[in-house]
């Protein structure tokens, strides 16, 4: 065994020795980023179209977000909500600049679960009901209350005894909602697209119906978008764009790309929400900390002066064209960079492939998609190699067996 093995092989050994395995790993021993790449201690790199699960939305360690938090972290680490902040100040004002009308006040918490559990405790006590609908296929975390609204795969099993007063409507089926929707609803939460169901939309008309029936009955419509947030759809936000039919909830989640990889996040709230919100109704120490702070304001500038939204919108439509020269590729999901792959067969022996020739993806929940969720920054000429690699792997493998 070489020197770099030998140091790959303890790393792993000495991690799984002391950390509880939840997770099955790449193996890889990550050790520094840049861009769209991720670099190992034994000197390869990785074209990295996961982002380590769509954080790296300004790509890996970029300069203007490490400099904003080396700076912020020689002044004052941390301080809680107890006292005023101008990085604090800062980073609420650019967030509610880029949030679609009528969403005005921002609620920062650590995490995308954490923001979930604020949005349907906010809904609960604007309206003083209890019920929450949400859909099979979405996802929402796995604390108490987020992972009760979680109806994919054993999710509800694992969270038992879940909060009560959940209940399932179909993803994408109208019908199923206005069945189960009424007065005693506090809110409906989704995801607008289902990332881990293997990128699954709803058509737009669906976004309207959702919201006309939440008008309708006084109902809080939260969109979960932990994933499509921050960039990734190519606008800020999928709330307000055309893919929803511009439709705005009353409570937008996010977190993820929302710090570049420091733990951030944050519920986006209309003002009528946050009338119902009174001191100590909601609350968290580390939410709104300094270092965390000067990442979001960072991460949000830094999209903005690389015009990264433009560039996810440019790319997508490039990666789309080259997709369409791949036969084997029979649907391309999503939208932006938050996409799906639909093969004919397995997506897992192409993961593993594209893992063998330095490329990371994901999978999903869906057997036969394989994700992307590639920093905003990622180039034409990355997708080039990206598609050369699929091409040449799709002709290595043999057709799998039904
Ligand atoms: C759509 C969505 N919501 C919520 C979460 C939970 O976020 P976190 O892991 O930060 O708690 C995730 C995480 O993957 C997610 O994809």
């Amino acid at each position: 065994m070489n020197v770099k093995a030998a140091s790959f092989k303890q790393t792993a050994e000495r991690e799984e020795k002391f950390q509880l395995a939840t997770y099955k790993k790449m193996p890889i021993v990550a050790e520094r980023g840049e861009g769209a790449w991720l670099y190992t201690g034994d000197g390869q790199r990785y074209l990295d179209l996961y982002g380590g699960h769509a954080v790296a939305g300004t790509g890996h360690s970029h300069p203007h977000v490490v400099a904003a938090i080396r700076e912020q972290s020689e002044k004052l680490l941390f301080y809680s909500n107890l006292v005023y902040s101008a990085t604090r100040a800062r980073a609420a004002e650019k967030l509610v600049s880029i949030a679609p009308e009528p969403l005005k006040k921002v609620f920062f918490c650590n995490s995308g679960t954490e923001a979930n559990e604020n949005a349907m405790r906010m809904a609960r006590l604007a309206t003083s009901r209890e019920k929450i609908i949400s859909f099979t296929g979405g996802f929402h975390g796995r604390t108490a209350d987020a992972i009760s609204a979680t109806f994919l795969g054993n999710y509800q099993k694992l969270g038992r005894p879940n909060v009560p007063g959940h209940m399932r409507a179909e993803f994408g089926k109208f019908e199923s909602v206005r069945k189960i929707a009424d007065e005693t609803v506090a809110a409906i939460i989704l995801e607008p697209i289902q990332s881990m169901a293997g990128v699954r939309t709803a058509e737009p008309g669906f976004f309207r119906s959702l919201k006309d029936l939440c008008d309708e009955l006084e109902i809080i419509l939260i969109y979960d978008e932990v994933q499509t947030g921050v960039g990734r759809t190519g606008d800020w936000f999928f709330a307000g764009g055309s893919a929803g039919d511009r439709i705005v909830p009353d409570i937008i989640t996010l977190a993820k790309a929302l710090g570049s990889g420091i733990p951030v996040g944050a519920c986006l709230v209309s003002e009528k929400i946050a009338g119902h919100i009174k001191e100590n109704d909601l609350g968290t120490t580390f939410g709104g900390g300094m270092l965390a702070m000067a990442a979001v304001t960072a991460t949000l500038e830094a999209m903005e002066n690389d015009l990264m939204l433009e560039n996810v919108r440019q790319v997508e439509a490039h990666l789309r064209n080259r997709l369409a020269e791949i036969p084997d590729v029979t649907r391309v999901r999503g939208l932006g960079f938050l996409l799906g792959l639909e093969f004919a067969d397995k997506a897992a022996a192409i993961h593993e492939g594209l893992l063998a020739r330095n490329v990371i993806t994901g999978t999903s929940s869906d057997p036969n998609v394989l994700r992307l969720l590639p920093p905003l920054c990622l180039k034409t000429a990355e997708i080039d190699l990206f598609v050369d690699e699929l091409k040449t792997l799709l002709a290595t493998l043999a057709p799998q067996e039904a």
